[in-house]
């Protein structure tokens, strides 16, 4: 594609594909097909069950379909349904308040902390009320939320603290893998995660009643103890396949590998991208010990810059050789919240008259580079930091190209 800007492209070199693989997802997918268990509870998943939770420090491991039931299980498990009230953030992917939804509680939207577009942990001590069941914090891009506080409020508030670290495989706070730090941590593996088997997903947890209940919950209400044809409450099929947990061994072992490039590669480009007028990059937490990037975010000002918005710049980027992309929306402003289910659940609810200033701004601003960006070689990641350099300098082409 020719440069919008004008001239050869800043960018030439590529990007690793993601995911990756290589022989140990072969013969891991061959164990599978040769073993003829090809479902659940084979044993490719019984050793991610078990390799998995010793990786993140945390005592039981249940992998399920996906990230979202993963979440919606976990609020079933924890008995939070009609009438209680759920603190996330709006700007996270959708699944982080369908689930609330789905078992019929009532997600309430608290405001970001800039620093970090991870939930601001001020505003969500605002918005506990004597409903509220628990608090779900994201990792948004793999950057952990201020887990301090976020400990503090629920043991000070008597309230659930639930990770969704569907971003954050391998991030730590403080030394300590994020997904252990709540009562349970959940975990996807779609496609673009940082470990991916396509689809599948995982909860965490130390609490060995609750992991019964999860195991249950997600087994068609089946108990561990119980017949197989006995069913001891309301469930659905959420099961992962032994296909899935073959492709995860192998990333398991690639995953610190692979946040060490990602945190030299956040480091080259905040570096260079930290002067740059109309930037703001997101500087490191010194508590984050450990951030795996799934994204990296960053800042760009569209009235700084005299564009109309962020995706002017986006596009200008993608001309540049530079993958890149305008990321979330607010989650309370989407169509779903004003359809008819949603209503007949939650009757009373008014979302998208929900003010959220530091959210709209992220919105408005924060522009995502996928991780396998961050997996490029340092010629790379300086063919990146060219293309946000020759974008920032010409501010009368990209403004022109807004009327193409
Ligand atoms: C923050 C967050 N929560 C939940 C999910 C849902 O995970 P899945 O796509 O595996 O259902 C995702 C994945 O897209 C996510 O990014």
């Amino acid at each position: 594609m020719l440069a919008i800007l004008g001239g050869e492209p800043a960018n030439t070199r590529g990007f690793p594909s993601w995911p990756t693989y290589g022989a140990a997802e072969r013969r891991g997918l061959m164990r599978v097909l040769r073993s003829r268990v090809w479902g659940t509870l084979g044993p490719e998943t019984k050793r991610f069950e078990s390799e998995f939770p010793a990786y993140l420090g945390s005592a039981h491991c249940q992998t399920i379909a996906n990230g979202t039931v993963a979440l919606e299980t976990i609020l079933r498990a924890l008995d939070i349904g009609p009438g209680d009230e759920v603190i996330i953030p709006a700007y996270t992917f959708v699944a982080t308040a369908t689930a609330v939804i789905i078992v019929g509680a009532t997600p309430v939207f608290a405001d970001l902390d800039p620093r970090s577009n991870t939930l601001d942990p001020a505003d969500t001590e605002r918005k506990i009320t004597s409903k509220t069941r628990a608090i779900m914090p994201v990792h948004i891009a793999g950057i952990p939320a201020d887990m301090d506080e976020f400990q503090r409020i629920a043991s000070e508030r008597g309230v659930a603290l639930i990770e969704d670290a569907a971003q954050a495989h391998g991030s730590e706070w403080r030394g300590t893998k994020v997904g252990t730090l709540g009562v349970a941590g959940s975990f996807s593996f779609q496609l673009s995660k940082n470990m991916s088997a396509g689809e599948g997903g995982a909860i965490v947890t130390d609490d060995e009643d609750l992991a019964d209940r999860i195991w249950s919950i997600h087994h068609i209400g089946r108990r561990k103890e119980g017949l197989w044809y006995g069913h001891y409450e309301l469930s659905s099929n959420y099961r992962m396949t032994d296909w899935q947990a073959a492709v995860l061994r192998p990333q398991l072992s690639r995953l610190d590998r692979q946040i060490a490039a990602r945190e030299r590669s956040f480091d080259q480009l905040n570096a260079a991208l930290h002067a740059m007028d109309g930037i703001t990059v997101f500087e490191r937490d010194e508590r984050a010990t450990s951030i795996t990037h799934h994204l990296y975010m960053v800042r760009v000002e569209p009235e700084a810059l005299g564009v109309r918005s962020k995706e002017t710049v986006v596009r200008a980027l993608e001309a540049e050789g530079v993958p890149a992309s305008a990321g979330y929306v607010e989650i309370q402003k989407q169509p779903l919240f004003t359809d008819a289910t949603v209503k007949r659940v939650l009757p009373d609810s008014a979302f998208e008259s929900v003010s959220l200033p530091a959210t709209e701004q992220a919105c408005r601003e924060t522009i995502w580079l996928p991780q396998n960006v961050l997996l490029g070689d340092s010629r790379a990641i300086q063919g990146v930091i060219r293309a946000f350099e020759k974008v920032m300098s010409h501010r009368d082409e990209l403004r022109e190209s807004e009327q193409r």
